[in-house]
């Protein structure tokens, strides 16, 4: 079992914080013109539409706070995934409602199960609430064997993500109901940031299985990170509890209004479903190009149920030289696994821009 770190000395925190203010600010210096690195949406709204919804904005009565339980709109996103609302809780992104999620189960139970590459905030959460985790290893293919799966006699939280970050590949719904199953003393959390992308969603099981929470956001297949705007799915006792750790307030008027416009107005829906689809079509269209390319076996292109890609290098030298030739490119990718780059898909100018660097950098590491 990996032990989280044993109550840090203040000036041990000290160190750690001014170690995250370093990140932020080298974030903040390399936010250069083309991020292909957080695996948002290349493509926004249409200016018209935003002017719409701005419109609507400025009838909303800013002076006052919005209803404590978001009351209509947990209605409207129960009907809308075609679950009761006592089974909905609503939050600032799937990021807050991770943290929420940990926060209140911590208290009652003593362990976590994530899997092995996961999102990294996973590992940070399991560290500041102190709970203890190991590690489920997933294969570089995604696929995952039941037989490694660390068996716990005592309850602990199991969170797998589907499609992976950063893999991009989909868990099987039967290995998620086999999990469950097995598991009846564990609450077990899928996360589906990137659902959209692939087919198919847990949302369902919810009413079936009672230690199940299923989290979705609208910042990756719905294109709208800066809506701050996150549910998730679970039985209605487990989303009664979570309610108990809910910080007032977490979902602001003007995030209702647009998530109960992206539900309600067709025009809506339909532009995030024409940019959903075009970053669904370029991430296919770079998937085959990159693949041809791979032929030699230098690296190798997972296919992705999400949007991004990862590269596996077999040759550092060739990632490294990549890795130098975006840098002078001003190209933002992420490097979340040894000897692998991540790719989120662009606009097809910077798809294009992104494959003539790959075409190019492996042809250079190949000579040197
Ligand atoms: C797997 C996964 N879950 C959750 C999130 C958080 O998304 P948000 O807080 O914007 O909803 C991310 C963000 O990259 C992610 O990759």
């Amino acid at each position: 079992m990996q032990f989280i770190s044993t109550p840090a000395s203040l000036c041990r925190a000290a160190s750690d914080f001014a170690s995250i203010q370093q990140t932020l600010l080298q974030e903040r210096q390399s936010d250069l013109p083309t991020r292909l690195h957080c695996n948002e949406t290349a493509f926004d709204l249409p200016h018209a539409l935003k002017q719409e919804l701005a419109l609507k904005m400025a009838d909303l009565a800013w002076n006052r706070y919005p209803d404590f339980y978001n009351t209509e709109l947990t209605a409207l996103m129960a009907q809308h995934v075609g679950v009761l609302p006592e089974n909905i809780l609503l939050g600032n992104g799937s990021s807050q409602l991770i943290q929420q999620i940990f926060s209140c189960c911590a208290k009652f139970l003593s362990a976590a199960i994530i899997e092995h590459p996961t999102f990294t905030f996973y590992h940070q959460v399991c560290h500041n609430e102190r709970l203890p985790y190991q590690t489920w290893q997933i294969a570089d293919d995604g696929s995952y064997d039941l037989d490694t799966f660390p068996a716990t006699e005592e309850p602990a939280l199991v969170v797998l993500t589907s499609p992976n970050n950063p893999l991009g590949t989909a868990l099987p719904q039967q290995l998620i109901e086999t999990l469950l199953l097995r598991y009846p003393h564990c609450i077990f959390v899928i996360d589906e940031a990137y659902a959209e992308f692939a087919d198919g969603t847990a949302v369902s099981l919810v009413q079936k299985y009672t230690n199940l929470l299923v989290i979705k956001t609208l910042s990756k297949g719905y294109g709208l990170p800066s809506v701050r705007f996150g549910y998730l799915a679970g039985s209605a006792e487990l989303v009664q509890l979570l309610k108990k750790f809910t910080v007032p307030f977490t979902v602001n008027s003007f995030t209702e209004l647009i998530v109960n416009e992206l539900i309600t107005n067709p025009a809506v829906s339909k532009a995030v479903r024409i940019n959903r689809e075009r970053v669904k079509n370029l991430r296919d269209f770079v998937y085959h190009q990159l693949h041809d390319m791979s032929s030699d076996d230098s690296f190798s292109v997972q296919a992705s149920a999400a949007n991004f890609l990862l590269l596996r290098f077999e040759d550092d030298l060739m990632l490294q030289q990549l890795k130098s030739m975006f840098d002078s490119n001003q190209i933002v990718v992420s490097y979340p696994l040894p000897n692998c780059l991540r790719l989120t898909i662009g606009t097809e100018v910077e798809m294009s821009r992104v494959l003539r660097i790959i075409r190019k950098g492996v042809s250079v590491a190949a000579v040197v």
